[in-house]
């Protein structure tokens, strides 16, 4: 054999690498990557569509000297076999050229570190034209003339990443304004989940701050943790390779407990079903959510489900990273694991939902439905004490007392229970029996209870002062007082 050398043709696989599949908001995610990496405290995420339109990305990390820099703009800068410090969000030695190239035809890195200024840049038409790796190094006039470059010189240290010609944001487009509006407001939400837990606090560790035009962006914690709905269950440690992985389930709050805002956060009743499933954290870094990983079918009933797994760097070539880090396939040491946690938690997420409703003992709501639990299973029973079901029976003689209890209990027996429960289920739609009652008709149906008591003035007075515990007046409390006062009022 003959070894010969036989290097890329740069200018093809440089336009082919560009088509890895980076979207705008995991490309940023990347370079944002590589800045907490780097230490930094504050990101700024700066966009302009007009004159020369850019992207840049400004941080306060350690920056890089000038021969740390021309490693950096290497394709393949470290090998992915290398190990890294645990903090290190990097793998591929790509990111900062893959991520940025897909999105724009140049790319200048500038950074300041020890007193030293250096900057360099990727140009795709360079390389078209000199058949090259060609990279560009800027003398310091030319530094000083990049946008931002007076809030590195500010900060005394950091990295500033600036995408220009930007081909990719206006493809599809209008123009790259309608482009780039559009696609910074996915970038936002992309950020403030993805990065949540540096966003906030997360136990010792002090926040990071990221803004997008100068405007902060607030993390998202998919697990409304906060709130005091939410069910924190037992974490549980699984050992894989000398490392561990940490896997915490919640069960979020039944949608009907989550304010408007809150249940936008949570992604809408929609996206409380599509996002349920598991939340993966590579270095508390959100890499891939919203999936079971096959171990569950997407349901219904674990919607309010969210596990978060948390796995450490070291073990990347057991989960098959991508090279964007939007792909991860757990290692069937954890599957089993995760496996086993799937099942307890659905159980506890069918619990939610079934359990709501259920009387609890300091409930004084007279239900016209009641949940009896019994040894054959749950029932639903109509409530005989009722005033409703009262008014009738107190004026029925015996035989008609018979013949009405045989369709009660004709009625209980052929509630629709399976089909009632595959519709919530299955239908994104509520089930509903019937329009919400009027004011008029809550207002005839007290009379017709107020009647129902006779002459007798103590029934009337306490059906008046507890109408407000009976069903379905106990729904509308502010329709009910005022039903009551008029009634009280004699009118
Ligand atoms: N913002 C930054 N601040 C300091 N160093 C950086 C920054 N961005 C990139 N680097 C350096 O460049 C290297 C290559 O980055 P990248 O191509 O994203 O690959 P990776 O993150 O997988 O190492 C990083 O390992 C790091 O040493
Ligand atoms: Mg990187």
């Amino acid at each position: 054999v003959r070894e010969v050398d036989h290097s890329p043709y740069a200018p093809a696989l440089i336009e082919s690498m560009r088509a890895v599949g980076y979207s705008l908001e995991s490309a940023v995610a990347d370079i944002v990557d590589n800045s907490i990496s780097a230490g930094a405290r504050l990101i700024r995420l700066r966009f302009s569509p007009y004159d020369e339109p850019y992207v840049a990305i400004i941080d306060d990390g350690s920056g890089m000297d000038p021969g740390e820099l021309k490693e950096a703009m290497r394709h393949g800068s470290q090998n992915p076999n290398d190990e890294r410090s645990p903090d290190d969000l990097g793998r591929f030695g790509l990111g900062l050229k893959t991520a940025s190239l897909s999105q724009c035809r140049q790319l200048t890195v500038a950074t300041l570190k020890g007193g030293q200024l250096s900057a360099a840049r990727w140009d795709l038409d360079v390389i078209a034209t000199t058949e090259r790796w060609t990279l560009l190094l800027l003398d310091q006039q030319e530094i000083w003339k990049l946008p931002f470059f007076d809030v590195l010189q500010s900060q005394g240290r950091g990295t500033l990443v600036l995408w220009r010609a930007l081909d990719r944001l206006s493809l599809g487009e209008e123009s790259v304004e309608a482009g780039l509006g559009e696609g910074m407001v996915r970038v936002r939400e992309h950020l403030a989940l993805v990065f949540h837990r540096f966003l906030s606090q997360d136990g010792h560790r002090r926040g990071i701050e990221i803004s997008v035009n100068e405007d902060p962006v607030p993390p998202r914690d998919p697990f409304l943790i906060w709130h005091k709905a939410t069910q924190t269950l037992p974490e549980e440690r699984i050992r894989i390779a000398g490392s561990v992985v940490a896997v915490q389930p919640y069960i979020l709050p039944h949608y009907s407990k989550l304010a408007p805002k809150e249940l936008e956060l949570a992604g809408g009743e929609e996206g409380l079903r599509r996002q349920q499933g598991f939340y993966v954290y590579r270095n508390r870094r959100l890499i891939i959510w919203g999936t079971w990983f096959r171990l569950a079918r997407q349901e219904e009933l674990t919607k309010l489900a969210r596990v978060r797994v948390d796995m450490p760097n070291s073990l990347d070539h057991l989960w098959t990273l991508d090279i964007k880090k939007s792909a991860a396939h757990p290692p069937i040491e954890v599957r089993q694991g995760l496996r086993r946690i799937v099942e307890r938690i659905a159980e506890g997420s069918r619990r939610v939902y079934t359990y709501r409703g259920r009387k609890a003992s300091d409930d004084r709501i007279v239900h016209v439905w009641e949940r009896v639990e019994g040894r054959l299973g749950i029932s639903y029973r109509i409530n005989r004490e009722h005033p409703m079901v009262r008014s009738i029976t107190n004026g029925l003689d015996d035989s008609d007392l018979i013949l009405f209890e045989s369709v009660l209990k004709g009625l209980e027996e052929m509630f629709p229970a399976e089909a009632l429960y595959a519709d919530m289920a299955s239908d994104k739609r509520h089930v509903r029996q019937w329009p919400e009652p009027s004011e008029e008709d809550l207002a005839d149906l007290a009379g017709q209870l107020l009647d129902a008591c006779g002459g007798d003035p103590t029934l009337r007075s306490n059906l008046l002062s507890n109408l407000g515990l009976l069903e379905p007046f106990s729904h509308v409390p502010d329709i009910t007082r005022a039903i009551v006062a008029r009634m009280q009022d004699g009118r």
